[in-house]
C-alpha cells in the first residue's frame, strides 16, 4: 500500500483555487470518507481537497460560521449531528426534510443547502448490486431507529407493493410507518413487533438489517434471532453494516443459498451522490470503492 493508498497525497495539486470541503462527526477519526473522496477528486481531476474535523454538539453553530466564512464548499455529516445541523442551513431539500436529517450540505455561493445521500446510496447500491427493480416487491426492514428512517423513504419511492418495519419496540415501527405512508403515498406499509418476523420474511422478496446488530466488534449478534431458511430461496438479505463487509446474517443467507447484499455499497454510494451534487461530475465509483476496501485492510477481490 503506498502514500496514495494512504490519504497522504490528498486532491491534486493544491493551489489559491482549490476548494474545500470535509466531514463532520463526533467521533470522526474512523472515517473513510477522507481517502475516499480525495481518491474521487483525484481520479476526475477536480480541484478540491478533503478533511475531516472533530466537532462537538455545542460548537456546531460555531463550524457553520466557519463555512460560510471560509467558503467551505462541501461537507459532510455524520453521528451525532445529522438532525442538529438542519436547525443551522438556509435551505433542506424535500426529501431530507422528510426524513429529518441532513448528512450532505453544498455551499451554493454561501446558500447552505442540505441533502441527505443514505437512503438513495442504499437504494442505488442495491439495485446495482442485488435487485434491479423494486417495483412491486415485498420489503421487510428491522429495526425502526435512524439508521432504517435513513434508507425507508427513499424505498418507498420506488414503489414496492408493501414495506413492513419489524421491530422489536412496536410504537416505533408505528410511528415510522405512519410517518413513511403520509409523506410518499405509499399505501402498504405495515409495522409488526418481533413476533412477526417469520410470516414477513416468509412474503418478502427483499430482507433489511437496519438494526447495529451484528456489526463489529460484536460481528456473532443475529438481528431479532432471524432464522434465514424463512426467506424465500429467491428473497436477497440485505444490510447497511459494511465492517464486517459479510455480517453474520449475510453470511448465513449466503449459506443457505440467499442473494446477499453487503453495506459498502451505501457508503460508496452516498458519498457518490455528494461528491455529484457538489462537482456536477459522475462520481467514480470503482476508484472510490477500491480505496475504501484498501483502507478497510480488503483487497478490491474481497466483494462480489
Ligand atoms: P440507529 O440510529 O443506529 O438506527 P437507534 O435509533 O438506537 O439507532 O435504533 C436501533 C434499532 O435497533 C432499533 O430498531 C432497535 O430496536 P428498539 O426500537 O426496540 O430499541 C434495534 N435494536 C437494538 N438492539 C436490539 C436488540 N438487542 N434486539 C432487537 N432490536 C434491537
Amino acid at each position: 500500500m503506498g502514500a496514495e493508498a494512504n490519504g497522504l497525497k490528498a486532491g491534486n495539486a493544491v493551489d489559491s483555487r482549490t476548494l474545500l470541503y470535509c466531514v463532520i462527526g463526533d467521533p470522526i477519526h474512523h472515517s473513510k470518507s477522507p481517502l475516499m473522496l480525495n481518491r474521487a477528486f483525484r481520479e476526475t481531476g477536480e480541484n478540491g481537497i478533503y478533511t475531516a474535523f472533530h466537532i462537538t454538539g455545542d460548537r456546531l453553530g460555531a463550524f457553520i460560521q466557519g463555512v460560510r466564512a471560509m467558503g467551505i464548499r462541501g461537507v459532510n455529516v455524520t453521528i451525532p449531528h445529522k438532525v442538529e445541523i438542519m436547525s443551522h442551513l438556509d435551505e433542506i431539500d424535500a426529501s431530507a426534510r422528510a426524513l429529518g436529517a441532513v448528512n450532505t450540505i453544498v455551499n451554493d455561493n454561501g446558500r447552505l443547502i442540505g441533502y441527505n445521500t443514505d437512503g438513495i446510496g442504499y437504494v442505488r447500491s442495491l439495485k446495482e448490486e442485488a435487485a434491479a427493480d423494486l417495483a412491486g416487491k415485498r420489503i421487510v426492514l428491522l429495526g425502526a431507529g435512524g439508521a432504517a428512517r435513513g434508507i425507508v423513504y427513499a424505498l418507498a419511492a420506488e414503489r414496492p407493493a408493501t414495506i413492513t418495519i419489524v421491530n422489536r419496540t412496536i410504537d416505533r415501527a408505528e410511528e415510522l410507518a405512519a410517518s413513511v405512508s403520509g409523506h410518499t403515498g405509499l399505501k402498504d406499509v405495515r409495522a409488526v413487533g418481533a413476533f412477526g418476523l417469520e410470516m414477513a420474511c416468509r412474503q418478502a422478496d427483499v430482507v433489511i438489517n437496519t438494526t447495529s446488530i451484528g456489526m463489529s466488534p460484536q460481528t456473532e449478534g443475529l438481528p431479532m434471532d432471524i432464522n434465514v431458511s424463512w426467506l424465500k430461496t429467491e428473497a436477497v438479505a440485505s444490510e447497511i453494516i459494511y465492517n464486517p463487509l459479510k455480517t453474520r446474517f449475510l453470511r448465513e443467507a449466503e449459506a443457505a443459498g440467499r442473494r446477499v447484499h453487503g453495506g459498502l455499497g451505501m457508503f460508496i454510494y452516498q458519498g457518490a451522490y455528494a461528491f455529484e451534487y457538489w462537482t456536477g461530475k459522475p462520481a467514480p465509483v470503482p476508484a472510490m470503492r477500491e480505496t475504501v476496501l484498501e483502507a478497510l485492510g480488503y483487497t478490491s477481490q474481497a466483494i462480489t
